[in-house]
């Protein structure tokens, strides 16, 4: 290729290079572009997106390990990333075995061969360190300085995007892990397990709306939204709540309150999510007959979130213990689900349970075999069993 070409050619790819990554706005979805553009755009064999953990001192990357993603994590410092991160210099190495700074514990995990490197520092729009640029063993011969030229300009390009990025997947998870937490404290008195129980009903929303069609973003927001379904029970007293028995004509009244009280903590809510729990609390016991409470609403009048809901709650609700019934059989309650589709779940939705129902138990197995996680273990277990001993 005469020289003209291939600087058009370079031009051509920076600018594709600008639009994919204005594109998209997901941190994930960002580096795997990037990696993939850049790893093109330099005729590497592989790129690597470092980036700077300033909390835990580290640098971290996902890589790709078979099928499986994993995140690997670099002290600050150490290696050929962490040098370029501490120093803010670029490196170019033509035999990464032989350089002393090459960390080769990254390939052991790997087993992958690392000859040439040539790593750039990210920075963010205020000359803020992000972290690291690396690409890995180019076709042929060692990375040149217009490689790493050309690096440095993809790396400006990408920094202000990953900043973008990072803050609102911050900001997203702390959304998430608020709207979670609210969720831990409304079934904290009534439930064993509250967290299982919270994460497998989430679980099985999101597996039930996307057999309903909806997309992948709508069956996510679901998954996030449904554990706040009961959180009106935070106004039921614990005299109806944790009776150890059948609640009374007068009792079970008060408790069919659990989804209007929640429904007016949601309501009008600037979050996304959060009008989305709305509309689940409201309706997640109502019955598909119009015989339900709290409004009586029949079939297609129910929000669809809530009727998708309400079968993976009552399906959790009856294959665990609570304070009142001890567990169903995961085929017993799938059973009593069918019996009632129609009367008071929504046929379709029943129909997805039954397509669905090894992914649905995958789920609960997964969800019941994973660690306890740290948030379940702040108030200990003993806290709330002393709600359970008569004043
Ligand atoms: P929950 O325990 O989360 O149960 C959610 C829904 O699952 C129930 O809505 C019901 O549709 C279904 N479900 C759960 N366990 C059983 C069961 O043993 N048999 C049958 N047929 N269905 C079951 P529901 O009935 O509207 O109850 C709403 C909430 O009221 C329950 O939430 C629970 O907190 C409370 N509750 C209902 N019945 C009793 C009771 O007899 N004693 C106590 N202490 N609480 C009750
Ligand atoms: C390093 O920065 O030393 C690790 C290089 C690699 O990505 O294999
Ligand atoms: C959460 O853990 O934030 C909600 C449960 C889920 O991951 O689906
Ligand atoms: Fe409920
Ligand atoms: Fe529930």
């Amino acid at each position: 290729m005469g020289r003209r070409q291939e600087l058009e050619k370079r031009q051509s790819l920076l600018a594709r290079f600008g639009r994919m990554i204005a594109a998209e706005s997901h941190l994930d979805g960002l580096l795997m572009i990037i990696a993939e553009e850049v790893r093109n755009i330099l005729g590497a064999d592989r790129c690597s997106v470092f980036l700077v953990d300033g909390y835990k001192g580290e640098l971290w990357t996902k890589v790709a390990l078979g099928l499986e993603e994993k995140i690997l994590r670099i002290p600050l410092g150490q290696g050929i990333a962490g040098f370029v991160a501490k120093t803010g210099s670029a490196v170019n190495i033509r035999d990464a075995y032989k350089d002393t700074r090459f960390a080769q514990d990254l390939d052991r995990i790997t087993g992958y061969q690392t000859r040439t490197v040539l790593a750039v520092p990210l920075r963010g729009r205020d000359g803020k360190a992000l972290g690291v640029f690396e690409v890995l063993n180019k076709s042929r011969g060692p990375f040149t300085e217009e490689d790493e030229g050309l690096l440095r300009i993809l790396a400006t390009m990408a920094g202000s995007f990953i900043e973008t990025a990072t803050l609102y997947e911050d900001l997203r998870r702390s959304h998430l892990e608020t709207i979670y937490r609210m969720a831990l404290v409304a079934e904290y008195r009534d439930q064993e397990d509250t967290g299982r129980h919270l994460r497998r009903m989430s679980r099985f929303s999101g597996i039930l709306a996307l057999g309903m069609g909806l997309s992948a973003q709508e069956a996510e927001d679901i998954r996030y939204a449904a554990p706040l379904h009961d959180i009106g029970k935070v106004a039921i007293p614990d005299s109806i709540l944790r009776k150890p028995a059948k609640l009374t004509p007068e009792e079970f009244e008060e408790m069919k309150k659990h989804t209007v009280y929640g429904a007016k903590m949601l309501i009008n809510a600037e979050s996304r999510l959060l009008r989305l729990a709305a509309k689940i609390a409201v309706g997640h016991h109502e019955w598909y007959d119009g015989t339900g409470y709290p409004s009586g609403l029949k079939g297609e009048a129910i929000s669809l979130e809530a009727r998708i809901v309400t079968v993976a709650d009552v399906f959790d609700a009856l294959s665990s213990k609570r304070v009142y019934k001890g567990a169903w059989t995961v085929e017993d309650a799938l059973k009593y689900i069918e019996e009632r589709s129609g009367r008071q779940f929504d046929p379709q939705v029943v129909a997805v349970l039954r397509e669905r129902f090894p992914e649905i138990l995958q789920a609960r197995d997964e969800e019941n075999s994973r660690m306890v996680a740290d948030e379940e273990h702040l108030p200990s277990a003993d806290v709330r069993g002393n709600g359970a001993q008569p004043a």
